[in-house]
């Protein structure tokens, strides 16, 4: 297992706009889990934290952590000037700083493919044990049909994941990519409900070729 390596946020500034606007599934989670009166999430790899804001808004008790101590002192303010209550902790996600059983739901965007084989693993371990029995995952892989695993160029430090050489806020950060069978044995200790494969063509007006999944699944 690497040492972990988190965005440098302060890298984005031209483009932070595009970050402090939660996603569909976002959106969509938000109201799913406040509907359901699921109280306390987990937004694990928060970065800036548009999602934290728009699930504290719903009315969700949230927790955010990030590697990045920028992007954690950039979600506090935000949330003081949104006079919401967030519980931030920088930290790694390998670690989680929570009790066993401490969350409801746990929601890691884009963030849960930065380790290695063996970090990911991990990384799942830690989430079962602080989310409560029957409590949701809702997570984004990284997809191995994307042009970034199968032509970049960028090293491969295991047989899943490549370092990010290229100049940029993920520079030197690894990217664990999977396909179906690799998913399904990562949380074979979860029940799985969806599992969706998302082929971005175009992203803010640029021609893309990634691709992801998107997997949502209870604790046992
Ligand atoms: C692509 S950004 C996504 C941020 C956020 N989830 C969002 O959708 O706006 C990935 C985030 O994961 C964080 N990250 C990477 N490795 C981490 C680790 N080991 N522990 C905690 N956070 C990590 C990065 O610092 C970064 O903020």
């Amino acid at each position: 297992m690497g040492n972990s390596k988190g965005w440098e946020w302060e890298k984005v500034n031209a483009n932070q706009a595009r970050w402090q606007m939660p996603t569909e599934d976002g959106v969509y989670y938000a109201q799913k889990w406040s509907g359901a009166g699921r109280k306390d999430v987990l937004d694990l790899g928060a970065g800036l934290g548009r999602h934290s804001i728009w699930f504290a808004k719903q009315g969700l008790q949230v927790s955010a952590l990030d590697i990045s101590a920028y992007a954690i002192q950039h979600l506090n303010e935000w949330a003081e000037r949104e006079q919401l209550t967030i519980r931030t902790a920088v930290g790694d996600m390998l670690e989680l700083p929570y009790p066993d059983s401490s969350f409801d739901c746990v929601f890691v965007y884009h963030a849960i493919s930065h380790a290695d084989t063996e970090g990911v693993k991990q990384v799942i371990r830690e989430i079962e044990r602080v989310l409560r029995p029957g409590g949701e995952l809702y997570t984004s892989i990284c997809s191995k049909e994307s042009l970034d695993f199968v032509e970049s160029g960028f090293p491969k430090i295991d047989a899943n994941t490549l370092l990010y050489t290229e100049d940029g806020p993920d520079k030197d950060v690894p990217h664990f990519y999977a396909d179906v069978d690799d998913i399904l044995e990562l949380f074979q200790h979860f029940k799985i409900e969806k599992i969706r494969h998302v082929d971005y063509v175009y992203i803010n007006g640029h021609k893309q070729d990634s691709k992801y999944y998107y997997l949502n699944a209870y604790r046992k």
